[in-house]
């Protein structure tokens, strides 16, 4: 393809989504590489001056885990879910807003746009409650699992996240969220990002991870469209598990409740972002109603 093809086929796409309201979501795994991220954010950044207007949520479950060992603290896992006891949150919170968020909120000024770092505290943005206890099968027993300082969302105030598009920054989200006696509470970012695009009414909800896309069983080929009673079934079947079903889950939540669609994308592969967005192929998986 030409070079001016190439302008000529994201020129459309450029004026559709002129003023509309994007999340991202970063995955915890496509932020290990400092490379890697840069591009995401420099993607985010060249999304914002076409006009976009852009929230980030990021993720930190290896940064969490690793910061954890160092301190001495081995991590506690049931099932594949992390328990949060008191000293857990605090590592999480440290990591999350003191590390992660302000880093990447110091990137985005690098690349020459400015950004603002939120938790789910400022401005009571992520209202949760703690989650209930929960079942989980370990062998054949069914065992009640507390989870810790886990929370469910209740409510989103998304106002001051508008207050900041409107003056053209980017709203950059870390995953912790508050409850109403005014305890923090861990989220989980995937659910987090799908809550924010919902309350936001965003155009389109972004999951940037370390797959390409959702995968069929033998994870031999990508889907690169699937409809919300796709997901459902591939749920039920276990072809999605593990750390797919609460970026799927949100998708669906997101999607049946008017963001127009989702995509889930690799964030490890450059530029992926904008090749989804930009071109009539697109790259990852896109779910719709
Ligand atoms: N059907 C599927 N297609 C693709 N990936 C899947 C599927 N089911 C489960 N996964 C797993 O989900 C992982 C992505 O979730 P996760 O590890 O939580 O990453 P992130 O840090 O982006 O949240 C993939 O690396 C993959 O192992
Ligand atoms: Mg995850």
């Amino acid at each position: 393809m030409k070079r001016e093809d190439v302008l000529m086929e994201a020129l459309p796409y450029i004026q559709k989504f002129h003023g509309k309201t994007i999340v991202i979501k970063i995955g915890g795994h496509a932020m290990v590489d400092p490379n890697i991220l840069e591009t995401v954010i420099q993607d985010a950044v060249l999304l914002r001056y076409v006009g976009m207007k852009v929230v980030l949520v990021h993720g930190g479950g290896p940064e969490i885990t690793e910061k954890m060992k160092a301190m001495g603290k081995e991590p506690k896992f049931v099932a594949g879910l992390r328990i949060t006891d008191q000293e857990t949150l605090e590592i999480a919170q440290m990591v999350l807003v003191g590390k992660i968020n302000d880093g990447i909120v110091s990137l985005i000024a690098n690349c020459g746009a400015r950004a603002v770092g939120l938790s789910g505290n400022d401005g009571n943005l992520l209202i949760a409650r703690k989650m209930d206890l929960q079942k989980i099968k370990i062998g054949d027993v069914e065992h009640e699992v507390d989870l810790g300082h886990v929370g469910e969302i209740e409510e989103v105030d998304p106002r001051v996240v508008h207050c900041l598009l409107e003056q053209g920054y980017i709203p950059v989200v870390a995953p912790i969220g508050i409850d109403r006696s005014g305890k923090s509470l861990n989220i989980n970012a995937d659910t987090a990002a799908a809550e924010l695009a919902t309350a936001l009414g965003a155009f389109k909800l972004f999951n940037l991870t370390d797959v390409d896309g959702v995968m069929n069983a033998d994870r031999s080929r990508i889907y690169h469209r699937l409809k919300l009673h796709e997901v459902e079934a591939m749920i039920e079947d276990g072809i999605i598990v593990g750390g797919m079903i609460p970026k799927l889950l949100g998708c669906m939540k997101a999607v049946g409740s008017g963001v127009t669609s989702a995509h889930i994308v690799n964030g490890n592969k450059g530029h992926n972002l904008l090749l989804e967005l930009f071109t009539d192929e697109g790259v990852g998986t896109m779910l719709s109603v």
